[in-house]
């Protein structure tokens, strides 16, 4: 590694004393996610297990866990909700094989997810009339480029970069293509402005701390519109098809899922939400999630070694929170070296049981990734940054000794 020997370090790493409080739920994985405070398995003792998700039951579960995403989402009346197979991949994979292609396609990207959007567009579907638009990990894309005569891709909420949208400005309400937002790291934790999307997708395991398995997919009439008016000449495996005939598939939107849904974590996400009701819904949601990535925005702002990854303070993400380490010393190794410093800080946290899963994303820059969703405590991130302090005190002073 770079810099291992013989750099004196102006932070006296010693000085750091090991913190004697702990986070209760050490668990700050950016999905799974923290299961909310009170869960217990107890919660799903009413699951109908071994029964048919055709059953009278299984259907209702599954519409009532729609009926309750919507309310709870404040999603208009004419969008139809779906649960599909393969999670929150599978509900937007379902959105690119049905509906691309009727039109050129601009794909937002600026982190990793975004990155496989363009990619299942050029060389999966073969979109020809394709442009992507891109940013580095930390910065928006120029969205003023963005043309909405075409169907436009994007992450409302970029996990990997901690870097979202705050809102739909910026798109028109009278645009020709459609608008596929991948939502997952935003749903339930942020506002979503549904007359300038077409598309959201998510996932369980993110906010609401459930248990992964499907995809929500949402769609507006105009979505709806490009299913009945718009064959693609590609073949669409069975699970993923949207359209019954010359029609959208309506029963997906009412429950009948296309293949079988496990009725144990249906249970999960239903317990999950009747946990956001008594929160007091979305606004609850969303301010509990502002409140946790605020203790972080305030530990970073004081804290001279880190930075949020995010450039632009109004698009810092309050869900995933991207952190780098700019002290001089570990800013001054190679990426490989720099990777191998944060792994060692997320080593110590786990071997001390105080922080679960926070390296950055393989594909992202060196750094920490710290969730603040709804499912977490404001008190457990409180109690989590002085061992974050602590951890870089003792990783450096391991490098650099
Ligand atoms: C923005 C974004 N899109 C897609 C995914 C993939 O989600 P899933 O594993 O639910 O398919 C993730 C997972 O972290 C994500 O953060």
């Amino acid at each position: 590694m770079n810099g291992t020997i013989g750099t004196a370090s102006p932070v006296a790493a010693h000085d750091v004393a090991r913190p004697t409080l702990r986070p209760a739920d050490p668990r700050f994985s950016p999905g799974p996610t923290a299961k909310f405070a009170g869960w217990t398995l107890e919660l799903l003792k009413e699951a109908s297990l071994g029964r048919s998700h055709r059953s009278k039951i299984g259907k209702a579960k599954l519409q009532t866990l729609i009926t309750k995403s919507k309310a709870m989402l404040g999603m208009p009346a004419d969008w139809r909700l779906g649960i599909m197979a393969g999670s929150d991949t599978g509900a937007v994979e379902a959105a690119l094989w049905n509906m691309l292609g009727a039109r050129g396609v601009d794909v937002l990207v600026w982190e990793s997810f975004g990155g496989d959007w363009a990619k299942d567009a050029k060389d999966q579907l073969g979109i020809e009339d394709l442009r992507v638009l891109k940013a580095d990990y930390g910065q928006l894309p120029n969205l003023s480029a963005v043309d909405f005569d075409r169907d436009v891709i994007l992450t409302w909420n970029g996990t990997t970069s901690g870097v979202r949208l705050v809102d739909g400005d910026w798109i028109p309400e009278d645009r020709q293509g459609l608008v596929i937002a991948d939502a997952t790291s935003a749903a339930f934790a942020m506002d979503l402005p549904w007359d300038k999307l077409d598309v959201v997708t998510w996932s369980w395991q993110k906010v609401l701390g459930g248990e992964a398995a499907h995809g929500m997919l949402a769609l507006s009439p105009h979505a709806v519109e490009r299913i009945r008016s718009y064959k693609p000449n590609r073949p669409i495996p069975k699970i993923y098809q949207l359209r019954k005939g010359e029609d959208l598939n309506e029963a997906i939107f009412e429950g009948a899922t296309q293949n079988t849904p496990s009725l144990l974590a249906v249970e999960d996400c239903l317990a999950a939400l009747n946990w956001a009701g008594d929160q007091g819904g979305l606004s609850a949601l969303i301010a509990r999630t502002d409140r946790n990535a605020q203790v972080m925005f305030d530990w970073i702002a004081r804290t001279p070694w880190v930075e949020n990854l995010c450039e632009d303070d109004k698009h810092r993400s309050t869900t995933g929170v991207c952190l780098k380490v700019v002290d001089p010393e570990v800013a001054s190794l190679d990426e490989a070296a720099q990777k191998a410093f944060c792994k060692s800080m997320s080593k110590l946290l786990d071997q001390e049981g105080v922080a679960f899963d926070i390296d950055a994303y393989r594909a992202a820059p060196a750094g920490l990734r710290i969730w603040c969703g709804a499912t977490v405590e404001a008190s457990d991130l409180q109690a989590l940054t002085p061992w974050l302090d602590w951890a870089f005190a003792t990783a450096k002073a391991q490098t650099f000794s």
